[in-house]
């Protein structure tokens, strides 16, 4: 042990700075015994007064002490700042092992996925596809279609309209007109058309905007049989199921002559359900598309895609495809 060691002026330092917990603390120690009016300038200007031989003996062990106090002060400094570094360090942790977020990835909605497998399957058997506005005139949505103004059918398509007298489609059966129009000398003509369309309606199982998908095939011999050919092949097809039977059911459509409404069964002690309408294309109709009805004919065909999904998916209220709940659409994630 050295002298400086045992002074007291040394003793009572190591025990302050000991004590000493944060930067500005430890500052404060420091003026006190090595700054300008500190203890130990206060000591040093004293060895004047001592006699003449101790003066050599005394600076050497004040300077010991200094130094030894200096030393001090900077250990306890290296100290402090690296206990508050660790300190930021466990405060600003960020855990890098964390999983990130993801957006989860985005998928078809049933209803599209529904239009593409019947556009898939009727694109086999030769069918285009073809698309309409859904912004139609009244002349496309009802009068071509053999639904002129005052005819009483209109009054079970009620729809929106705008004030220049032009509607929500009702139908997709006005693209049975303007692919005529288009393609009149291009017969025979086989069509597609899939897309949105408006009613006043809405209920579990009406939508003021739903999906239809139309088939529409004119040529000089197409017949009622080659129509339900066609749709018990869709049929089959659509819900992977041979023993599909298809039944048609006397009805009316102004566009159509005769109509029939559609309906499949599933086994043989499934039930009869109601899939479409359908029936051989109108004479006036095929004239408002400018086709000669006197050598062409044709049937066609118009279904409701929610109602295809329902059935395929056992889906019992049609308002789940509208309500985006994610919950719901991912189940349909391919
Ligand atoms: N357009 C009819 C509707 O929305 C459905 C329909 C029936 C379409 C018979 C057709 C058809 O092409 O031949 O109720």
């Amino acid at each position: 042990m050295t002298d400086h060691q045992q002074d007291p002026l040394y003793l009572q330092a190591i025990a302050e700075i000991a004590a000493v917990a944060d930067i500005n603390t430890l500052n404060e120690v420091k003026a006190r015994y090595v700054g300008r009016s500190g203890v130990f300038y206060k000591r040093l200007r004293e060895i004047g007064n001592l006699p003449k031989e101790q003066r050599a003996e005394a600076g050497a062990m004040t300077n010991a002490i200094r130094l030894a106090i200096e030393q001090l002060l900077n250990d306890k400094k290296d100290a402090l700042t690296a206990s508050d570094t660790l300190v930021r360090l466990a405060k600003e942790n960020i855990d890098v092992t964390l999983p990130g977020r993801t957006g989860g990835g985005g998928a078809v909605h049933p209803l599209q996925q529904t239009i593409q497998r019947a556009v898939a399957i009727l694109s086999t058997c030769g069918f285009a596809v073809a698309e309409g506005p859904e912004i139609e005139s009244d002349y496309y949505n009802f009068t071509a279609l053999n639904q002129p103004p005052e005819h009483p059918a209109r009054s079970m398509q009620d729809t929106f309209y705008f004030a220049d007298g032009s509607l929500l489609r009702t139908h997709t059966s006005p693209v049975q007109i303007r692919y005529m129009e288009n393609n009149k000398d291009n017969l025979p003509i086989r069509a597609v058309s899939p897309g949105r369309v408006y009613r006043r309606d809405h209920d579990s199982t009406h939508s003021p905007m739903f999906h239809q998908i139309e088939g529409l095939w004119i040529d000089e011999q197409v017949t009622f049989a080659d129509l339900k050919g066609v749709l018990a092949h869709f049929f089959r097809a659509f819900f992977a199921d041979d023993s599909i039977v298809v039944r048609f059911r006397p009805s009316f459509f102004p566009f159509t002559e005769p109509s029939a409404e559609c309906d499949i069964r599933r086994g043989d002690n499934g039930k009869w359900l109601e899939v479409g309408g359908c029936g051989m294309v109108h004479p006036s109709v095929l004239s408002a598309g400018g086709i000669d009805s006197s050598r062409y004919q044709g049937f066609a065909f118009g279904m409701g895609i929610e109602r295809l999904a329902m059935l395929y998916y056992q889906i019992s209220d049609i308002r789940s495809f509208f309500e985006n709940d994610i919950r719901f659409l991912a189940q349909f994630k391919q």
